[in-house]
């Protein structure tokens, strides 16, 4: 009896072949988007201390309550894979007194993250992220512009079927005292919400808007809105993004139903959702936080961001792979050469002195620059100058025991040469081709 063999664990993947083409593409088309906007790169740790994310994302969150994959270490400190990226780069950004630089910062990642979430189509347990986070100005330029980026990015990759959502949740004043409206409303038709919805009353009223229950739906139709609740400088400032995303002709729906999983959410917020996803709809989304800077113990420090899911930008978008870099040279292994066997140098051994030149060819080749490969799996040569041909190589070279044949692969052509000329001679003639 074997043992069962051992798979990827459920809700994770290999990224292989054409996919890591794709996900390339995607990262240099953000690179370029977003540093030419002023964001720079940052990486933070993959585990933070546990607290980072139930203080910030909320103890009554989805995400805190059962998706975080929390561990203790050796010291017993409880520590959780980062299930998101904003709360690290602000604990980051107060870590290092980044309020002290030139206002705002402006940061990007391209990371990994981990949720144990129900895996199907595009929601995995580890699944990764672009985003980007600019902290330290209240400015609604600053909204805007991030909202265009995440709209640019996505709309050069080529998703279909893109819908911007937009709506603002007010101070967290405004907010709380909407908050209580909702409950009272909610509690004044409890008989008619579903049970899950129920039980949330007090813990998460605006997660009633997202309900299926059809009788609980009908509840909530008439349930007060939060843009109606809102302070008139909100009301401004939300005022002031819409004008600059009309005036940049970025079509957009208000949503009033708009509830982001995450806590720390002030004024704007916003998702770009694709119908093509079917049910998981979203494919980034983000908003305002400015008082999460101050809750990691920071100065006063608004601050506003996206992310996107990469998985779900790969299933809409058709991100343009390069093409791998074809081959100048490929080192083949001249038949009849050492003792005959596959791998030559004699039964017990893989030291042929034929093999000994072609992989010092291969390698003056690689240090003059050339993009070179060598035959490792003992074929025959017929084998080896198809495996060329495969690779499109522009020239084989054929390692023998008296010197080395160059043949073209396009016309078939050979010359011999000595060992030592090879290099020279095929630098000469990529150079006439050039
Ligand atoms: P989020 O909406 O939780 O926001 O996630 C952003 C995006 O990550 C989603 O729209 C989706 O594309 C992708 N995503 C989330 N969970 C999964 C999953 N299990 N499998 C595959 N993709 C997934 C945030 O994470 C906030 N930190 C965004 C933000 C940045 N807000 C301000 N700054």
């Amino acid at each position: 009896l074997s043992e069962p063999r051992i798979k990827a664990p459920r809700g994770t993947f290999d990224v292989l072949g054409q996919d890591v083409g794709a996900r390339r593409a995607i990262e240099e088309r953000a690179r370029l988007i977003l540093e030419s906007a002023g964001y720079e790169r940052i990486e933070t740790p993959c585990f933070e201390a546990t607290e980072l994310f139930s203080r910030t994302v909320g103890e009554a969150t989805d995400i805190v309550r059962k998706e975080m994959y929390t561990l203790k270490d050796g010291s017993g400190r409880s520590l959780t894979l980062r299930p998101e990226g904003t709360a690290p780069v602000c604990r980051a950004y107060v870590e290092h007194g980044m309020h002290k630089r030139p206002q705002p910062v402006k940061m990007w990642y391209l990371s990994s993250f981990f949720r144990y979430e129900r895996a199907q189509k595009g929601r995995f347990r580890q699944f990764w992220q672009v985003g980007a986070e600019a902290l330290g100005s209240e400015d609604p330029a600053l909204d805007a512009e991030s909202i265009l980026l995440l709209h640019r990015l996505l709309t050069d990759i080529g998703a279909r079927d893109l819908r911007l959502r937009l709506s603002s949740l007010g101070s967290p004043a405004a907010r709380a005292a909407y908050r209580q409206h909702l409950i009272e409303h909610l509690k004044g038709r409890e008989g008619e919400l579903s049970e899950d919805v129920r039980d949330r009353i007090e813990l998460n009223p605006l997660r009633a808007f997202d309900s299926e229950h059809p009788r609980t739906v009908a509840v909530m139709k008439e349930a007060p809105l939060l843009l109606h609740h809102l302070d008139a400088e909100d009301l401004d400032h939300f005022e002031a993004v819409k004008a600059l995303l009309d005036a940049a002709e970025v079509a957009y729906e208000i949503d009033h139903t708009l509830v982001r999983g995450l806590d720390y959410y002030t004024r704007t917020v916003f998702e770009l959702t694709s119908d093509a996803l079917g049910a998981q709809s979203g494919v980034g989304g983000g908003g305002r936080y400015d008082g999460l800077v101050e809750q990691l113990g920071g100065p006063p420090t608004p601050g506003i961001g996206w992310a996107a899911g990469i998985e779900r930008i790969l299933l809409i978008g058709s991100p343009l792979a390069a093409a791998p870099a074809a081959l100048d040279l490929y080192v083949c292994i001249g038949e009849g050469n050492d003792d005959g066997t596959a791998f030559g140098g004699g039964p017990a051994g893989f030291g042929g002195a034929v093999r000994r030149r072609a992989f010092e060819l291969l390698w003056q080749a690689r240090t003059a620059g050339l993009v070179a490969e060598m035959e490792l799996a003992g074929r025959s040569l017929s084998g080896q100058l198809k495996q060329a041909n495969r690779r499109g190589a522009r020239f084989a070279a054929i390692v023998g025991e008296r010197g080395t044949a160059l043949r073209d692969m396009q016309d078939g052509g050979e010359d011999e040469l000595s060992s030592a000329t090879v290099v020279h001679e095929l630098l000469r003639r990529l150079r006439n081709l050039a």
